[in-house]
């Protein structure tokens, strides 16, 4: 207690001598340094959940961060019954509270998989957007629902079933968030994208611009071929995370399900809001080596940063990589956060404007020591060497 004040103390003289020459930032300065890590839920040791996956974060329009996980019943596996688990910091992740589930799906065969998270800064609510039935086993159709939360993600509402609006194809949201558009076109609208089924793959986006309340169907990047069975190889764009550019585009940063063209990530811009997804604005991004895996993207102040695990072939090496150049290239250094398995990450950042804020990012990410579905951790990076 005594040396956190301490801490807390002279970061706060710290942040007050160098905000001068914080307020203008520097992206050639950036040194990112992990400079805290906790875990926030080792799996088998708590209450009723075997294994926890999936983990989202995100920051909320009153400035705290959720982080947010599927809590797996009974086995490690994607299909069976599941809780969603969330956890709240109010002091820019120092501290945790205890793990509420806001969603109980029951003993559901094929419950519910996780998701995205949209803050609606317009409207200041978080939104949360789910499936249930994804894999079709012991049940049918597959539904996309949604939760909203109005209190900074105390208090969630019931369920909403998304698909009577949307139809019933299976959409596998995320995982990671999705976005509010900040910049023109479409400023306000929510974005939402995610992946199909496993035949009738692809990245597909839903949109809405009202706050939540209807939704429709956007872009689609289709697999090759689509709704066939697949082969090694072919074309399967799947679990994906957009971010908005600093030019009002989309980039989606997309796991390359089937290794076509290279054992790495594809990257596909929609210039018009999530409405489309044109072929000429993919590319494969060879830099960006990946095992088959759901990644982590962010756009702050004018840099992109990406996690993944760094490795071709296995789920190992969470590595942080960021680009001056919008992604068209990226930064020599990297930042190893964990050498060991790990699995799904996701990050986020706090947008007051702060120089406080603008110095951080977070991260969530599977980290294990013999498989990565041990623990999920959280990280805060300092993106100024600590300075
Ligand atoms: C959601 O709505 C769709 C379309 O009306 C329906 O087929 C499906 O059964 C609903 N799902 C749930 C869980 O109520
Ligand atoms: C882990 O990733 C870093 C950064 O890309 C790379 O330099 C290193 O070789 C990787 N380590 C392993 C064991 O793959």
């Amino acid at each position: 207690m005594e040396s956190g004040s301490w801490t807390t103390a002279a970061s706060l003289l710290l942040s007050a001598l160098l905000s001068v020459c914080l307020c203008a930032v520097d992206p050639a300065q950036i040194d990112p340094l992990v400079f805290e890590e906790q875990l926030l839920w080792v799996s088998g040791a708590q209450g009723h959940v075997n294994t926890y996956r999936i983990p989202l974060i995100t920051f909320t329009p009153k400035g705290s961060l959720l982080a947010i996980a599927e809590g797996r019943k009974s086995t490690s596996g994607d299909v069976g019954a599941k809780f969603i688990a969330v956890r709240r910091s109010t002091d820019k992740g120092d501290t945790w509270s205890p793990t509420a589930f806001i969603v109980d799906d029951g003993s559901f065969p094929d419950g519910l998989n996780l998701g995205s998270v949209v803050v609606d800064e317009e409207a200041g609510s978080v939104i949360l957007i789910y499936t249930i039935c994804f894999h079709l086993y012991h049940c049918s159709p597959a539904s996309t629902m949604m939760v909203e939360s109005w209190d900074d993600g105390l208090s969630w509402s019931q369920p909403r079933n998304l698909s009577v609006q949307l139809g019933v194809k299976a959409f596998a949201p995320g995982p990671g968030f999705g976005i509010q558009k900040r910049l023109r076109p479409a400023k306000g609208r929510l974005v939402v994208c995610g992946h199909g089924t496993i035949e009738g793959d692809g990245v597909f986006c839903i949109l809405s611009d009202d706050h939540g309340e209807t939704w429709y169907n956007g872009a689609a990047l289709k697999s090759i071929p689509y709704n066939q069975p697949k082969k090694a190889q072919d074309f399967n764009p799947d679990e994906c995370q957009p971010v908005e550019m600093p030019d009002g585009s989309i980039m989606i940063n997309v796991r390359n399900q089937n290794n076509y063209h290279c054992r790495c990530r594809i990257v596909v811009r929609s210039l018009d809001g999530g409405v489309t997804l044109p072929v000429d604005e993919l590319f494969f991004d060879y830099k960006l080596i990946d095992p088959v895996v759901a990644a982590g993207a962010l756009q702050k102040d004018g840099v992109l940063y990406f996690t993944n695990p760094s490795d071709d072939k296995k789920r190992i090496n969470l590595t942080l990589r960021w680009s001056l150049t919008d992604g068209k290239s990226w930064e020599e250094k990297a930042v190893q956060i964990w050498p060991g398995p790990s699995g799904y990450s996701c990050l986020t950042t706090l947008n007051s404007g702060s120089v406080e804020d603008r110095k951080y990012i977070y991260v969530i990410y599977e980290k294990g020591h013999k498989d990565i579905i041990e623990t999920i951790s959280f990280v805060k990076i300092h993106l100024y060497g600590g300075r």
